[in-house]
């Protein structure tokens, strides 16, 4: 079978080979599945680059991926056989850029007809990451209101998609004029725009009150900062992402000074969201459920993730370069065999 590996950390146009491997074949309670499509996430660019969480960097040699569709080919002795031919996504099993990938079997979701293979390719990582912490980790209900920062990105829409469905209200924080309207368009109640000076003082303005009660940011440095700093008495800031630094190469960008006084008088929380950890924290049962749900909400039309565009992996290097442009309006999805 082909596979994509990296056998060393570095840029992805230069470590990143299309080798022959043998076949694997599936322990007892494994299945193997023949893999559809695997999006391209700028996450995984970073593992390839060795800068993402030291946990979820691999032992090399190994395929980078985390997540995909796919259909289930072989199975092992204690695993049904009729789950043969089953369409799946995989539960954070890493290293998908490849034609064959084992799982434990309970790993492999089954994905309902209606969904689309590019919608199911992208189940897991940012839908999971959005549901995760607007409704398991924020338990935000109707009528509550949430501030978010990259309000345009993947993460943020399908928080404005959740916040429909779910009845909570959002005051979104955009980089670029342009994208006001489109946030107001898709529902966020509330979009204000960092370019302008003011913003803290609309922010502050929107949030009324004793100041933000729950918020998620992804952007960190002086937003991240900005949010933390108008944190109302027991508010919460989860931190899931650090866009300031530029492919995480300016150190400095990283920082998000703290202004201590806020934070104790109000005796706020500013706490990181990792999602492989958060994981590792739940029982399979409770993430399988979670991702189950996701899918339903697919099916029924809720939820649904952006356009996608297939790159044979062969044209990987394209992908990569799609992935890492500023603007893009189609997800990459490395395409290993025809749907
Ligand atoms: N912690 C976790 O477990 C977890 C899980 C999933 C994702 N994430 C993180 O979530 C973030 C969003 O991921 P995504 O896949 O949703 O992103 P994405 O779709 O690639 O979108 C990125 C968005 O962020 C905006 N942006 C980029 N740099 C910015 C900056 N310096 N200041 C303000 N806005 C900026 C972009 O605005 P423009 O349109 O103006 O370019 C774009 O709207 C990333 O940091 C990702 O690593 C974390």
């Amino acid at each position: 079978m082909r596979a994509l590996i990296i056998e060393k950390n570095g840029e992805p146009s230069a470590v990143v080979q299309s080798c022959e491997l043998p076949e694997p074949t599936p322990g007892p309670t494994e299945l193997r599945v023949r893999m559809l499509l695997s999006p391209v996430h700028p996450s995984d660019l970073h593992v390839i680059r060795g800068r993402f969480a030291r946990q979820r960097q691999p032992e090399l040699p190994a395929s980078p991926g985390s997540e995909g569709v796919g259909i289930i080919d072989a199975v092992g002795s204690e695993v049904p056989s009729s789950r043969l031919g089953e369409r799946v996504v995989l539960l954070n099993v890493p290293g998908t850029w490849r034609e064959k990938v084992i799982s434990p079997a309970a790993r492999a979701i089954p994905v309902p007809a209606a969904v689309s293979d590019e919608d199911a390719a992208q189940a897991l990582v940012n839908p999971m990451t959005a549901w995760a912490m607007t409704m398991l980790e924020h338990e935000l209900g109707r009528g509550d209101w949430l501030v978010q920062s990259a309000a345009g990105s993947t993460v943020g829409r399908f928080v404005l998609q959740i916040a429909k469905t779910q009845g909570f209200h959002t005051i979104n924080l955009v980089r670029r004029h342009e994208q006001v309207a489109e946030i107001q368009s898709l529902g966020g109640d509330v979009v204000i725009c960092t370019a302008q000076d003011n913003w803290p003082e609309q922010l502050r303005e929107a949030v009324g009150g004793e100041g933000i009660v729950k918020a998620i940011d992804c952007v960190a440095g002086r937003t991240g900062a900005t949010l933390a700093r108008q944190l109302a008495p027991g508010g919460r800031l989860l931190v899931y992402g650090a866009l300031s630094t530029h492919r995480q190469t300016e150190p400095a960008a990283f920082e998000m000074p703290i202004f201590a006084p806020a934070l104790v008088y109000s005796a706020a929380e500013v706490r990181g969201w990792f999602l492989y950890l958060w994981l590792q924290r739940k029982s399979l049962l409770e993430s399988g459920e979670g991702l189950r749900s996701l899918l339903e909400q697919m099916a029924a039309g809720s939820l649904r993730p952006p356009a996608a565009r297939r790159y044979h992996f062969n044209d990987a290097l394209e992908a990569f370069a799609a992935t890492e442009r500023a603007a893009h309006d189609a997800k990459p999805l490395l395409a290993f065999a025809e749907s």
